[in-house]
Formats: structure tokens, sequence, C-alpha cells
């Protein structure tokens, strides 16, 4: 069975109790709940994983190559900051999707430049928790097709 990471950045571990009406009232753990069965549907292993530091998410990230087929990345507000997340992608060669619950191209202008999009080979945003849903399902159409 192919195998996949899904990489949550910081402060995703508060998900239904941080600005709701901007993130929804599901848990992380019930995303995480919702992604592993669509993940099974899909004929993939999935290690759901989140970290409020940096470095952990790359470390975490630098088992993609040996280890994973693909990986899909919520840096949340690393997006619009890393560089050393966007390097750590742009090294890796299997398929990379990056997914956002809200549509950070109508938020704030601070939002709207992704940095780490640039080492993904698409990007899903706006869909709430469905955004992690069809980030699976693009990510299985690469790895199988
Ligand atoms: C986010 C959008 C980011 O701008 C923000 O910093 C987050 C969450 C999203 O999923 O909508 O923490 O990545």
């Amino acid at each position: 069975m192919k195998k996949i990471l899904i990489i949550n950045g910081p402060n995703l571990n508060l998900l239904g109790k941080r600005e709701d009406h901007i993130y929804g009232k599901e848990t992380l753990e019930e995303i995480e709940t919702k992604c592993k069965e669509k993940a099974s549907e899909k004929n993939l292993n999935l290690v759901f994983y989140q970290s409020n530091d940096e470095g952990k998410l790359i470390d975490k990230m630098h088992e993609v190559e040996e280890s994973y087929d693909g990986v899909i990345i919520n840096p949340a507000a690393f997006t619009h900051s890393s560089i050393a997340i966007l390097d750590c992608l742009r090294s890796i060669s299997k398929p990379k999707i990056e997914i956002h619950l809200s549509n950070i191209y109508a938020r704030e202008d601070y939002r709207k430049k992704s940095i780490t999009s640039e080492g993904v080979d698409g990007l899903i945003c706006g869909l709430g928790a469905n955004s992690y849903i069809l980030g699976i399902e693009a990510i299985s159409k690469l790895i199988y097709s």
C-alpha cells in the first residue's frame, strides 16, 4: 500500500477553538479521522502530523523521500514566511500538495503570498476541512496515475 504524510503547521492544534468563523468548528482530531477514512478508501496509508515548531516540521518532511509516496502540507502561518519549508519541499521528488482551510487570497494582504506553494505540485484552499479531503483525492491521482 502507498503511504502519505499530512503535515500541519503552527496553531492548527487549536482548531475548533481558534477563530472558528474562519477555520470552522471541527477539531484537528476530527479532521484526522475523516482524512484516515478517505485515505483508506483511496488505498493510502496515512500518517498525520502536527507541530508548532518549524524545525520539527522540516525533520518530519525529511522522512518523505525515503519512507512516503507523497506529502500534503498545511504550513499555516509558515506559508507566508518560511523559505526553509520551501527549500525542504523543493528537496522532495514525490507528489506534494499544499492545502489551507481558508481562502488565503481573500484575506489580509500578508496572507495573499504563499512562499511554500512555489515548492508543491498544486494548491487547494478555501474549502474548510474539505480542502484536506480534496488534497487526498488529488495526491491519490498523482500517486496512482
Ligand atoms: C491557514 C491560513 C494561514 O494564513 C494561517 O496562518 C493559518 C491557517 C489555513 O488553513 O487557512 O494558520 O493555513
